[in-house]
């Protein structure tokens, strides 16, 4: 049989023509408005009330401990929280999500959102395009399961994963215990009924949060006390 011969150099082929970049160099110099123009430059929508909230809270938060988003879908929180925390070299990011998400297959057609499984990788190549990968932990996992093996002080706690009543409070009692005095918590989606109930019986209305703040209408941030 005929033997065949590699070239010696395959193509480097960008994922879906996407420029690669390095940002290796200069973390400490990044600022919101620069993380926006990077996210720019490879075609990543900007949503000032939540990119700015994750980036300066990651950034600036007070107080020791991890960071945890619920829902990482194609990673564009993940990307702001872990800029964030990596341009002041604090604490990495956990970023926990089952896939079995049924959003709309077109995201498939984008270069940086994807579908089910394809939103993993689309994740893990976008966290690679912006030198993130070393800032952000992927944990494949239901919420619930993973608030019960993770015994660790949080900092920041992002709830973004399902939206109905029962999720939410669910990911409330699993996570919320675990956050610091002086810890934030940032809620996306408060604009939707089951989350801003959720969020009103068990956060707003505890004696355990203040400064329960609406950013926009679809995010409110909260402090533990
Ligand atoms: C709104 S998206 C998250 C968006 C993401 N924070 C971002 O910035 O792009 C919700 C994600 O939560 C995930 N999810 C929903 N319920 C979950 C659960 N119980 N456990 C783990 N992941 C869940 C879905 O798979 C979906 O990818």
């Amino acid at each position: 049989m005929k033997k065949i011969e590699l070239p010696v150099e395959l193509p480097k082929i960008p994922p879906h023509g996407r420029p690669t970049v390095n940002y290796e160099n200069d973390w400490s110099e990044l600022t919101y408005a620069l993380l926006v123009s990077r996210l720019r430059d490879i075609g990543i929508e900007h949503d000032a009330s939540f990119g700015s909230t994750l980036f300066d809270t990651a950034q600036t938060g007070s107080g020791k401990g991890h960071i945890v988003e619920l829902g990482t879908f194609s990673g564009w929180g993940s990307i702001h929280l872990a800029a964030g925390s990596k341009s002041r070299n604090r604490e990495k990011v956990f970023t926990i999500d089952n896939y079995a998400c049924d959003w709309h297959p077109f995201y498939n057609e984008t270069p940086f959102w994807g579908y089910g499984l394809m939103a993993a990788v689309k994740c893990k190549m976008n966290f690679k395009m912006l030198g993130l990968s070393d800032w952000i932990n992927m944990i494949c996992c239901s919420t619930v399961d993973a608030a019960e093996v993770m015994d660790l002080p949080v900092r920041v706690l992002v709830i973004d994963a399902s939206h109905d009543y029962i999720s939410v409070v669910s990911d409330i009692f699993s996570w919320c215990p675990k956050v610091i005095p002086g810890g934030i918590l940032i809620i996306h989606d408060w604009s939707f009924p089951d989350v801003r109930k959720a969020m009103t019986e068990y956060i707003q209305d505890s004696d355990e949060w203040s400064d329960i703040t609406e950013i926009s209408n679809m995010v409110a941030t909260a402090v533990k006390l």
